[in-house]
C-alpha cells in the first residue's frame, strides 16, 4: 500500500490528468469548430492521451490496494485566440503537470517509497516530451506568422498524428 498521503496526492494527479484531458479535448473542440482539422485531430489524440495517465495512475494505487477517489472536473476554457495562443496554454499548464508530478516524487522519496518513485519516473520524462513538444509547436507557429499557406500546411501534417494506447508494460 501507499501512504495515505500519497494517495491522497495522486488521487489529486488523477483529476490534473483527466483535467488536461478536457482541455484539450475543448481545445479540439475548437478548432474542429474554426476549419483546422489536423489542429482538432492533434488535441484530440493529447486528450486521448492524457486519460491514459489518468488510468495509469488508477491502476497503480488499484495494484497497491490502495483507494481510487474520482472528484468533479473543474470547468476549462472554450475559446482561444489562435492556435499559437492555445500551444501556449498548454505549454505553461505542462508546466505546471510538470512540477506536479515532480511534488509526487519528493514525496515518495521522503517515504522511501521506492516502487512509487520508479512509476512515477515515467511521468517525470513524459514531462519532458509534452514540454518538448509544446515549444516545438510555438516555434514553428511564430516562424509561420500570419501566412495562410504555412497554417494551412502545418494543419494537413498535424492531421497524420494517431493515437497509440500505452502497452502492457507502461499502463
Ligand atoms: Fe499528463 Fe500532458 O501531462
Amino acid at each position: 500500500m501507499v501512504s495515505k498521503e500519497l494517495e491522497s496526492a495522486i488521487n489529486k494527479q488523477i483529476n490534473a490528468e483527466f483535467w488536461s484531458a478536457y482541455l484539450y479535448l475543448s481545445m479540439s473542440a475548437h478548432f474542429a469548430n474554426k476549419g483546422l482539422p489536423g489542429f482538432a485531430n492533434w488535441f484530440n489524440v493529447q486528450f486521448r492521451e492524457e486519460q491514459d495517465h489518468a488510468l495509469k495512475l488508477m491502476n497503480y494505487l488499484i495494484s497497491k490496494g490502495n483507494r481510487v477517489e474520482l472528484t468533479p472536473i473543474e470547468k476549462v476554457d472554450t475559446q482561444w485566440n489562435s492556435v499559437l495562443h492555445a500551444f501556449e496554454v498548454t505549454l505553461d499548464h505542462e508546466r505546471v503537470v510538470t512540477s506536479l508530478i515532480n511534488s509526487l516524487v519528493s514525496i515518495a522519496r521522503r517515504e522511501n517509497d521506492y516502487a512509487t518513485e520508479n512509476m512515477l519516473q515515467w511521468f517525470v520524462s513524459e514531462q519532458v516530451e509534452e514540454e518538448e513538444t509544446a515549444q516545438g509547436m510555438i516555434d514553428s507557429l511564430k516562424l509561420i506568422g500570419d501566412n495562410g499557406f504555412g497554417l494551412y500546411t502545418m494543419d494537413k501534417e498535424l492531421s497524420q498524428r494517431s493515437y497509440t494506447p500505452l502497452n502492457s508494460e507502461q499502463a
